[in-house]
């Protein structure tokens, strides 16, 4: 792609983007040459990396279908990336018109493009803002008067856990959430976990420093500490296909995916 209007101003174009990386491997056209070099390198020491990306997405679509159907209709959902076919305001309000959704990331292409797709769209709000500061999160998206903290709302951290390093603290980040999901409401996490994987991961997850936010992998046990308070809906935290796959949908070898999920009720 040689038009880069779609690049806002003050982007740093020679380094790549998380939220680049992943539009490319789920078939977007909002990447550059230095994302896609960087792809190049992840998918030669990880094949794998661009089917565990995708059912990452499709997980998601899952979850929030699930959610739908338990009643939510307020979702907030953090680190939500570029658009791409099939957001979470497209899930939620086909299955619950009226579902509001406000869409939180701390890279502004994502947030740019997130905008510019959204305008007019009712019950969606788009606010730039890091994961970790949790209070400005909740701030915002109290101001934007989509979502009513008093009722039951579903916190979405797809893919986004691991891009926060241990010493920002994911378990305190995700305790700050877990009031605002209030009760009726239920916490959802996708995290990429080194569990079962080859060494050449490990090595994978040195180049995704490359993008300004590194990858962490953390284990099963980890992750699921963090559901402390949400009781895991079945079939708790596991492997992103195995959690509701669709009818007839069957998976060889899901551990080759190196990330679990799960939905937390609150
Ligand atoms: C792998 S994508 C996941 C997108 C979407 N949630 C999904 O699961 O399909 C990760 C997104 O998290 C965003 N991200 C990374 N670190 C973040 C942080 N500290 N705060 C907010 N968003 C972050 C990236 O910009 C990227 O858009």
């Amino acid at each position: 792609m040689t038009d880069l209007d779609w690049v806002p101003p003050g982007i740093d174009t020679t380094r790549p983007s998380a939220a680049r990386v992943y539009d490319y491997f789920l078939g977007g056209t909002h990447h550059l040459p230095v994302d896609r070099e960087l792809v190049g390198h992840i998918e030669a020491m990880t094949p794998d990396i661009g089917a565990t990306m995708r059912a990452n997405r499709a997980f998601l679509q899952r979850a929030v279908r699930f959610l739908a159907g338990a009643g939510v209709r307020q979702f907030l959902d953090i680190g939500s990336g570029i658009p791409a076919t099939g957001n979470v305001h497209e899930i939620a309000q086909a299955e619950a018109p009226g579902s509001a959704v406000v869409y939180v990331d701390v890279d502004p292409v994502a947030v740019e493009h997130s905008r510019a797709m959204l305008a007019g769209v009712a019950g969606t709000g788009v606010i730039l803002a890091d994961a970790r500061d949790t209070d400005r999160i909740l701030r915002e998206t109290a101001e934007l008067g989509l979502i009513d903290f008093g009722r039951p709302v579903a916190v979405l951290l797809a893919g986004v856990l691991h891009f926060i390093p241990d010493e920002a603290d994911p378990a305190g980040l995700v305790a700050a959430l877990r009031s605002a999901a209030g009760p009726g409401g239920y916490l959802v996490i996708s995290h990429a976990t080194a569990d079962g994987q080859p060494p050449e991961v490990i090595e994978a997850q040195k180049l995704s420093s490359r993008t300004g936010t590194g990858i962490v992998l953390r284990s099963h046990a980890e992750i699921a500490s963090w559901f402390d308070g949400f009781p895991l809906v079945d079939p708790g935290l596991v492997h992103i296909p195995l959690w509701r796959p669709g009818p007839g949908e069957t998976v060889e070898h899901p551990e080759r995916f190196g990330a679990y999920a799960g939905v937390g009720a609150a």
